[in-house]
């Protein structure tokens, strides 16, 4: 049996990445707090920022994955909010961490032991795991660390038969993007510019795209951009 394991596929990427794992024939879980509404995607209630929540999932998935022939865990699940250098609470900034890199830890600990070979961990990382604009401080802090989380994973994988990668998205058709844009067609169609196709990607792009990365373990430590070639700022 196929595995994968995806964080945050009650929407967007996650929720694409779902189905295109589904349609390969994988059997899929989603962590998120709300369910995935793909048909045959096993759903387990996790709040991602609660210790305990992963504990139980975790007591889940390992009893799933003694029967997998490989997995794909999918790191896509991601707090976003406005915040900078000179505003954001220190509180705040644990919350964010909690979710976005702390719980990535967490399940790495606790799952990455029992992976068979030729699985994957797969990190959503962004266009700001290697660059930064202004007004996203926590994102940026976040998106970078999975960037050394992913390499790190790399070299502690080495001879495993596990691979990395660390997938970095462009500006992608979803709730949390148009939610950051404050749902404004005007400042959507901007941003949409800023490619060579002036359009945004669509999660199914990059839902294709994780499924090529899990099953191309030449990749293994890349760090992967898609979107659409973006303008130079
Ligand atoms: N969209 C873009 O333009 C873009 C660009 C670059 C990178 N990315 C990356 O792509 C990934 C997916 O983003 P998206 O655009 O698809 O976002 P999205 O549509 O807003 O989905 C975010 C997912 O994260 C989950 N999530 C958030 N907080 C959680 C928590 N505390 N516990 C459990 N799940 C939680 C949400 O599930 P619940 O709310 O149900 O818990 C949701 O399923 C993220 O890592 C993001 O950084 C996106």
């Amino acid at each position: 049996m196929k595995l994968a394991i995806i964080t945050g596929a009650s929407a967007g990427i996650g929720q694409s990445s779902a189905k295109t794992f589904l349609s390969e024939n994988y059997t899929v879980f989603n962590l998120s707090r709300r369910p995935c509404p793909v048909a045959g995607v096993h759903n387990i209630t996790c709040d991602l920022s609660s210790p305990s929540d992963i504990d139980a999932a975790c007591d889940t998935l390992l009893e799933t994955i003694k029967t997998a022939s490989c997995v794909a865990l999918v790191h896509n699940a991601c707090q976003m909010r406005k915040d900078s250098t000179t505003a954001c609470d220190s509180n705040s900034l644990r919350e964010v961490l909690e979710t976005n890199l702390i719980a990535v830890n967490s399940l790495n600990q606790k799952l990455l032991p029992h992976l068979p070979d030729t699985s994957s961990v797969l990190y959503i990382g962004s266009t700001l795991s290697e660059k930064a604009v202004p007004g996203s401080l926590s994102y940026v802090i976040s998106k970078h660390a999975l960037l050394g989380m992913m390499r790190a994973s790399c070299q502690d994988l080495m001879g495993s038969g596990i691979h990395t990668a660390l997938i970095c998205p462009g500006f992608t058709n979803t709730e949390m993007l148009q939610t950051h844009l404050g749902n404004n067609d005007e400042v959507t169609r901007a941003i949409a510019s800023m490619n060579s196709y002036n359009r945004l990607v669509e999660p199914e792009e990059i839902a294709r795209f994780i499924l090529w990365a899990h099953c191309n373990p030449v990749i293994n430590g890349a760090v992967l951009h898609a979107n659409l070639g973006q303008k130079e700022s």
